[in-house]
């Protein structure tokens, strides 16, 4: 049974999941919307669902929001405004916490980033995805390269100083050239951060049953290679999976989720997890996938599903995410953020170190280069 001392941070997740329109590789919780959004209804259910949740998270500090989606830069200022004001007022925030708002570059007018600044937000993640026209095309993306390049120029001039652009590799017909060229483009526009993935194709996804033609996996490797070099070289700092900073603007709110933190969910399809001191119990929680069902059950106050975490499941799932880190995990991490004892992970430590898929130093254990390779089968062993 776990116990804590003290409970770990705790971020703030909201789910606004609409989109102009439904890429084909696309799994996440997005709708293309036809008639209007239900702009005020929709807030409306965020702030009733965060009044609701209050009780879970009474006197513990939010130290990080991330406004996802879907595509949140579909929302006026104004929304966004009396959004971060409800949390303000009912939250104890951390001072210059960072909010974050991803972005979809063919929705971006200056008046309203301008607003999104004011409101509050602090970070903005711009799915650029590829420089290439043609390859924005295959994708099935709203907007072409020009409107991304202006859509950072735009962020920029709002008052914007941490920014990270999102962009795909591995991308359909796509060869090692204009990977990198993608690449280098993000490069020389020089943002704080770049998240770099590869793509995957997702089961339920346009994709999936109509799959292109991706590059061939030594292919692919090659690309990655090369790219990780090229962001090295120009002080990115790989320091996830897809994960590069300048000057160590990593992005706290997904650390908080790497480090397995906990999280508040808002919002449709969103997922949760929570700590409590008095029971030692951490359990996961989930919000409806529908907004429309998800704005019915906020006016009901109900959550969708809510499971408690067992402590032989605690174990993978803190590797899981924490292994992603190229950094890792400390012992006392482990043992604050899951409240058991470190001695329960020890042995399987101590092997996989053997075996060359782990290292230590201190306190600290982190995958080697070879155990970042087979991360999957490192994680594994603590099943
Ligand atoms: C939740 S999406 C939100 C960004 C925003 N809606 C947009 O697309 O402009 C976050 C990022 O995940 C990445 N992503 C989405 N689906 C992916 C897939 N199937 N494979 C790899 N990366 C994916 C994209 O780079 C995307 O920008
Ligand atoms: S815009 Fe983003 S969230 Fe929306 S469908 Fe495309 S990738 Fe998914």
């Amino acid at each position: 049974m776990p116990e804590f001392s003290t409970l770990p941070p705790l971020s703030l997740y909201i789910h606004l999941p609409w989109c102009v329109k439904k890429c084909p590789y696309c799994d996440f919780n997005s709708h293309a919307f036809d008639s209007g959004l239900p702009e005020d209804e929709y807030i409306n259910s965020l702030i009733a669902d965060l009044e609701y949740q209050l009780p879970t998270i009474w006197g513990r500090r939010i130290v990080s929001v991330f406004i996802g989606g879907g595509t949140p830069s579909l929302f006026s200022a104004e929304s966004i405004h009396k959004l971060l004001s409800k949390i303000r007022s009912h939250l104890n925030c951390l001072p210059n916490m960072e909010i974050t708002m991803e972005v979809n570059p063919g929705t971006v007018e200056q008046e309203k980033f301008n607003g999104f600044y004011e409101a509050g937000i602090n970070r903005l993640s711009i799915g650029v995805q590829s420089f290439d026209d043609n390859k924005l095309q295959s994708l099935g993306r709203i907007h072409n390269a020009d409107e991304a390049i202006n859509a950072l120029a735009v962020a920029r001039q709002a008052g914007f100083e941490n920014i990270n652009l999102d962009l795909m590799f591995a991308l359909p017909d796509q060869n090692i050239d204009q990977g990198l060229s993608d690449l280098q483009q993000a490069i020389d526009l020089s943002p704080q951060h770049i998240s770099w993935y590869q793509l995957t194709i997702e089961p339920n996804t346009f994709f999936y049953s109509h799959p292109p033609i991706t590059p061939e996996d030594d292919l692919i490797c090659e690309m990655q290679q090369q790219g990780q070099q090229m962001l090295a070289n120009a002080q990115y700092l790989q320091y996830e999976i897809s994960a590069y900073a300048k000057n160590k603007q990593q992005c706290a709110h997904n650390l908080n989720y790497w480090r397995f933190g906990d999280y508040l969910a808002l919002g449709a399809g969103a997922h949760g997890k929570i700590s409590r001191a008095d029971s030692g119990e951490i359990s996961r929680y989930w919000q409806t996938r529908k907004p429309a069902d998800y704005m019915r059950a906020s006016a009901e106050n109900k959550t969708s599903g809510r499971e408690k975490v067992e402590t032989a499941e605690l174990v993978f799932e803190f590797m899981l995410n924490s292994l992603r880190l190229k950094q890792g995990f400390d012992l006392t991490l482990f043992e604050q953020h899951t409240g058991l004892s470190a001695d329960c992970i020890l042995a399987k430590c101590e092997q996989a170190i053997v075996d060359g898929l782990l290292q230590r130093k201190g306190d600290n254990f982190a995958a080697t280069d070879r155990g970042y390779l087979f991360l999957n089968d490192l994680i594994n062993r603590f099943s």
